[in-house]
């Protein structure tokens, strides 16, 4: 059991793997923050994913595109710090996981020294499977993001559901070919995500594909009511942080204008 003198074990590749191997359901939500992060991990979430996704939800956004690598890496700081047990993978922003092979083994080590999280994610497959090779050898786990890609989407002209169950087996097998540790699915048809997870022995992560993978992830601000606008089909709400958030800042409002606030009790 963990107590504060004795911290929970690591979730690790291996920790993975050998929940895949049991059929045991793994869960992955996206972190930007410290207080978030230690949140969730003491929820017991196995992965926190520091999602390029941070763009849009926490920096308001349209695409993932504008997040820079030092700006990933100052919020990776934060939720590495936090997690005590859970597995913390880190996006490579755009371009850096497209550009030379050297830059992207270089972005990939930033994460590990600079920022205590595990892991780092890049968007692609079979054309990737050089890129994610040499930052495996270079001693960084990848994890492989196939289908919908949103750093693709002006290549793509928007995000589009991915039906190519040819294509998308052949980039998840590619990518573990190359040395991936797991491979995460983003919206395809549940019956593609079936074809991969069969066609692979890593974990896969599904995000609008469907139950027949190793494991699902969402964004977190989409599953406590805290994206603004559009919400994807594939998510759930499981809470409501923001009514509670308005409703906390129109009681505080109210009091300091009524005077109810600070009491005597909360003066000096
Ligand atoms: O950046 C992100 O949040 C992602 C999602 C697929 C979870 O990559």
């Amino acid at each position: 059991m963990a107590t504060e003198t004795n911290p929970p074990k690591r979730v690790t590749t291996r920790t993975l793997q050998k929940m895949r191997d049991r059929g045991e359901a793994i869960t992955m939500l996206t972190a930007y923050d410290f207080p978030t992060a230690k949140l969730l991990d003491e929820a017991g979430i196995d992965m926190l994913l520091v999602g390029d996704s941070l763009a849009m939800v926490v920096q308001g956004h349209d695409t993932t595109l504008p997040v820079t690598m030092d700006q990933m890496i100052y919020h990776a700081e934060m939720v590495g710090r936090a997690a005590q047990r859970a597995m913390v993978v880190v996006d490579l922003p755009f371009p850096e996981g497209q550009i030379e092979i050297t830059r992207s083994i270089e972005a990939s080590a930033r994460v590990l020294k600079e920022t205590r999280c595990h892991a780092v994610k890049l968007e692609g497959g079979a054309e990737q499977a050089g890129r994610i090779e040499a930052i495996v050898t270079a001693g960084v786990p990848v994890m492989a993001h196939v289908g919908l890609r949103p750093q693709n989407i002006h290549v793509d002209g928007g995000y589009r559901l991915q039906r190519d169950t040819e294509k998308l087996v052949n980039d998840a097998k590619a990518a573990e070919s190359a040395g991936a540790f797991a491979v995460l699915i983003e919206c395809v048809p549940a019956s593609v995500a079936t074809a991969i997870t069969e066609a692979v022995k890593v974990p896969t992560i599904g995000i609008g594909a469907g139950r027949d993978v190793s494991g699902q992830v969402l964004v977190t601000h989409d599953i406590v009511g805290l994206t603004s606008g559009y919400t994807p089909k594939f998510t759930r709400q499981f809470a409501d942080l923001g009514r509670g958030l308005k409703d906390a800042a129109d009681g505080y409002r109210e009091q300091v204008r009524s005077g109810g606030f600070p009491s005597d009790q909360e003066s000096f």
